[in-house]
């Protein structure tokens, strides 16, 4: 762990690494790459360039899913923070740039903030620029994979412990994966924590395939930018003039897929390795599942979590939930694993 002081705040910022990315990225694309339908977890988007392009997503017109969640915080940001608790822990889960934990830091004023996040340099920014603009915050950035278990940093239960996990980000889980991930954020919060959380909604086709195949190419780049990654980092020799972006909603699964698709046959060396390609032939990058409320309320059900409220918009784009976390006497076999 790093403490490190920033002069413009009174309170230091500690900095905990858990980074286990450098030897996962040759494992993880070796064995994607490998599989007969070739696939990539979409958590390899992010390094630093794939932020960026994360970021410029959020901007687009397209793009509606950022921009509703965060009119609906700001329009219900009080009652959040009442269904949440003042003085809280609170803990988020892939905190990129804390843009959407803004709206809400005014009416929630936790006493700890623990933003978690697989990027960091994204990390690092984002801590000192919010240790700077709320002097009283202790900030505990952890640089960890939460999609694999992990620990929190601190051990005290002094405060209520709450959870914010925005941007639909539990759509890139599959359903029965989402369920062991929120099991595992109910670990973390104990019985009454409570987590908020935003999830995208199910819509029309054309106005969710709009949102993956933007105009101004900013989706494509960022599916696009995992190639010069494996590129860059696993000496992949990618053409990337010889693969093109696809996103196509897929309503049997309920979920908006992205595929990287080799435009002709061809053979890849990465990491030491070749892997052919067919004309057409895709690597699956991203699934981003949408959800009805009382789909979603059932999954959240079967890891342990009430619902407790939730707030939408107008237009009913987006939800954002407020659980509450009370295991109850299950089989221990549908528990999650200590
Ligand atoms: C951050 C996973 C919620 O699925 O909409 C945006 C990522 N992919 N455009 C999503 C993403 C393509 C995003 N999540």
């Amino acid at each position: 762990m790093i403490a490190s002081t920033d002069p413009t705040t009174a309170n230091p910022i500690f900095f905990h690494d858990y980074h286990p990315a450098p030897a996962d990225l040759r494992a993880e694309v070796l064995a994607g790459l490998a599989k007969p339908r070739k696939q990539l977890s979409p958590k390899l988007f992010y390094d630093a360039e794939g932020s960026k392009l994360f970021d410029a997503i959020c901007e687009l017109p397209e793009y509606y899913p950022t921009r509703t969640e965060i009119a609906i915080l700001r329009a219900h940001g009080a009652e959040m923070a009442q269904r949440l608790g003042r003085e809280a822990l609170l803990v988020e889960l892939g905190s990129g740039s804390s843009l959407k934990i803004q709206v809400l830091l005014e009416a929630l004023r936790p006493a700890v903030y623990m933003p978690v996040d697989i990027s960091s340099a994204h990390l690092q920014q984002s801590a000192q620029a919010l240790a700077a603009a709320f002097p009283k915050l202790e900030v505990h950035a952890v640089c960890a994979d939460y999609s694999a278990p992990f620990e929190l940093p601190v051990d005290d239960h002094e405060h209520p412990r709450a959870a914010f996990f925005p941007g639909s980000s539990i759509g890139n889980f599959e359903p029965d994966e989402a369920e062991q991930l929120l099991h595992r954020v109910g670990a973390i919060l104990g019985a009454e924590g409570r987590l908020l959380i935003g999830v995208d909604l199910i819509k029309e086709r054309e106005r969710l395939e709009r949102a993956y195949n933007d105009a101004a190419g900013v989706t494509a780049a960022f599916n696009m930018n995992l190639l010069s990654r494996i590129n860059r980092e696993l000496e992949g020799g990618f053409d990337l003039s010889r693969f093109r972006h696809e996103a196509f909603f897929n309503p049997e699964q309920s979920r908006v897929e992205m595929h990287l698709l080799s435009t002709c046959d061809q053979r890849v060396a990465v990491a030491g390795a070749t892997f052919a390609f067919r004309e057409g032939e895709t690597i699956h990058t991203e699934c981003s599942h949408k959800y009805s409320i009382d789909g979603f309320h059932a999954l959240a059900g079967r890891a342990g979590f009430e619902a407790e409220q939730v707030w939408t918009d107008p237009e009913q784009l987006f939800s954002v939930h407020c659980l509450v976390y009370r295991p109850s006497e299950r089989p221990s076999a549908m528990r999650a694993e200590p």
